[in-house]
């Protein structure tokens, strides 16, 4: 008898345990919005591919405002609110101003799935959403993305200009910044692949192609041409981050680390005799690796201290707190 109601016991306390485990390891789900928003789905993906018809790069635009997002008190629709008298943007923080874009895409979409499913889907949600819808439309993979974040009330600032890896970073700077959110070596370099497509400004390759010495010389006189040497009038200037094939999500940003053409500083020290190189050499010969790690890492970005529940709120317009 005794031993029985000990057995009984030890099985409800595993089924609780695991209950418990369930809800902490997997607060989001892709069926999040199964329910209460079915046509969620095909709305931001005909809504994100109407915007990547009309200009590819925005498809580069929206993963990297995901990706600041992410980095800055987790995937919580920070970077896409505006500044208030009282509240500093981080659209206004140094790596985003002037640079970042893509929020009238993300306005669009929002309006779009209000229509459809009032107050129910966060833009944190969304912006996690047409990520990949972007880079499905331009040749890339696809995966189920977790969803059920909720937005925050607030921007940081501060933390935007703290947490956000600048161009000019060191392996072991880009290394210990990934760290700090929870992503390790392989996650770094593999989420760095994202720059097989969009566009960098001179200002931010300046210093690579006049003075470092790890760079393809061929590449580095071509890049001169657009962008020069004082900064001044060139510094907004274009250049495609990945020199083969910038509105075509492949493994060809690999294949430019070896031979010396990664356009930021920070990109090619990704190989540059260390501990990345061989996977750098695997990404390159291999797509399908690459794919599945970047899936893995995009997954895992997303999944950075997301407000859930009763958290935060769902915001009616992505540009400000309701
Ligand atoms: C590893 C550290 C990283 C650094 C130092 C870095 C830095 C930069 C810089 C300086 C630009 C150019 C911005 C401009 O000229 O306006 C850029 C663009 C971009 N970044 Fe990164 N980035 C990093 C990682 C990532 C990650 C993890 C992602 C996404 C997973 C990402 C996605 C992008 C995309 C798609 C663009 C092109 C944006 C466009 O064309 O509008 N980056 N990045
Ligand atoms: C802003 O970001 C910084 C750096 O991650 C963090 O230390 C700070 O707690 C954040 N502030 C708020 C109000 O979330
Ligand atoms: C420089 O880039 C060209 C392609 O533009 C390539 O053929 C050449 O091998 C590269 N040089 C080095 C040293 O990697």
């Amino acid at each position: 008898m005794a031993s029985s109601i000990s057995l009984r016991f030890a099985t409800l306390s595993i089924v609780i345990t695991a209950l418990l485990a369930f809800h902490a390891n997997a607060q989001l789900s892709p069926q999040f919005y199964a329910n209460t928003c079915p046509n969620l789905l095909s709305i931001v993906r005909a809504a994100t591919q109407q915007a990547v018809n009309s200009e590819p790069r925005m498809a580069a635009s929206i993963l990297r405002l995901f990706f600041h997002d992410c980095f800055v008190n987790g995937c919580d629709g920070s970077v896409l609110l505006d500044g208030t008298t009282t509240m500093q943007s981080e659209k206004s923080a140094g790596a985003n101003a002037n640079s970042a874009r893509g929020f009238d895409v993300i306005d669009t979409i929002k309006s779009r799935v209000e229509a459809a499913c009032r107050a129910t889907v966060s833009c944190a949600d969304i912006l996690a959403l047409a990520t990949r819808d972007g880079i499905v439309a331009l040749g890339g993979p696809t995966w189920a993305v977790p969803l059920g974040r909720r937005d925050s009330r607030v921007a940081n600032f501060s933390g935007a200009n703290s947490d956000l890896p600048g161009p000019g970073s060191s392996l072991a700077t880009l290394l210990s910044m990934f760290q700090v959110k929870g992503l390790n070596a392989r996650d770094l370099t593999a989420l760095s692949g994202a720059h097989t497509i969009g566009q960098t400004q001179c200002r931010f390759f300046r210093n690579r192609i006049y003075n470092d010495a790890n760079i393809n010389a061929t590449f580095a006189t071509t890049r001169r041409t657009t962008c020069p040497s004082t900064s001044g009038n060139g510094d907004l200037n274009l250049a495609p981050l990945d020199v083969q094939t910038p509105i075509r999500f492949d493994n060809a940003y690999y294949q430019n680390l070896l031979t010396r053409r990664g356009l930021l500083h920070s990109d090619q020290e990704l190989f540059n005799s260390g501990s990345q190189d061989a996977l750098v050499r695997t990404y390159s010969t291999n797509s399908a690796t690459f794919f599945s790690d970047f899936i893995a890492a995009m997954v895992k970005m997303g999944n950075i201290t997301p407000l859930t529940g009763t958290n935060g709120e769902i915001r009616r317009n992505c540009r400000r707190a309701n």
